[in-house]
């Protein structure tokens, strides 16, 4: 690791610093040791769903769920806009990860981290991960979504889109997700609180 830190930009909300941990931490600062997890603010689907919830997430006092936290980058920029999260892996090394990347943020109290679910529902769920997994997952993940609440589906490309539509939408009473894309990924944002698309 090199003895500067990385600075990543996730405009319009977050800056992310990549090792060592001197940084000073702000409201917008996220500090990560990703270690040989994913998630450091540089792929487009990590991106793309930090711009997500800083777009969508409630104003404070909302509760995500983070599957497939990786590093936690997303759990705890959720946390940095006024909300608590709990984070989900099957990688238990990225777990310990998590934990350490939340002290290291300053929101080690409002973000927690396992291998296993948590029960209750979520005003926000996220989950970067590749499409068979999300498709597999999809009735696991839809059941932790709270009636009003917000899913977000990343970690996908273009041919993957109609795929994972058809395996959600009926899982949502049939709603339709709004699709951003950055290159060759692309994000799908369920917003339940929004009128249904005709
Ligand atoms: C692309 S990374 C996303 C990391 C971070 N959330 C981000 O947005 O950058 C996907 C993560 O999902 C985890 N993962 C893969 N399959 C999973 C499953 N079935 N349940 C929970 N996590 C899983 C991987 O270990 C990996 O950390």
């Amino acid at each position: 690791m090199s003895d500067r830190p990385t600075l990543v930009e996730v405009p319009p909300r977050f800056r992310v610093v990549i090792g060592p941990w001197d940084a000073e931490v702000d409201e917008r600062t996220i500090v990560l040791c990703p270690g040989h997890a994913f998630g450091d603010g540089r792929h487009e689907s990590t991106r793309m769903c930090l711009q997500a919830l800083a777009s969508f997430a409630p104003r404070s006092g909302f509760r995500l769920f983070d599957v497939g936290c990786g590093t936690g980058i997303l759990s705890i920029g959720a946390a940095k806009l006024g909300g608590e999260a709990t984070g989900v892996d099957i990688d238990t090394a990225a777990i310990a990860i998590a934990a350490e990347n939340g002290r290291r943020s300053a929101v080690e109290g409002r973000v927690s981290f396992a291998t296993t679910w948590p029960n209750g529902t979520f005003d926000i769920v996220v989950a970067n991960i590749l499409r068979d997994v999300l498709t597999e997952l999809a009735p696991l993940i839809v059941a932790r979504l709270a009636p009003l609440g917000t899913l977000i589906l990343s970690g996908l490309v273009s041919t993957d889109v109609p795929e994972v539509v058809a395996r959600y939408a009926p899982l949502l009473a049939g709603r339709r997700p709004e699709i951003f894309e950055r290159g060759a990924w692309r994000t799908l944002v369920w917003r339940l609180t929004a009128r249904p698309s005709p």
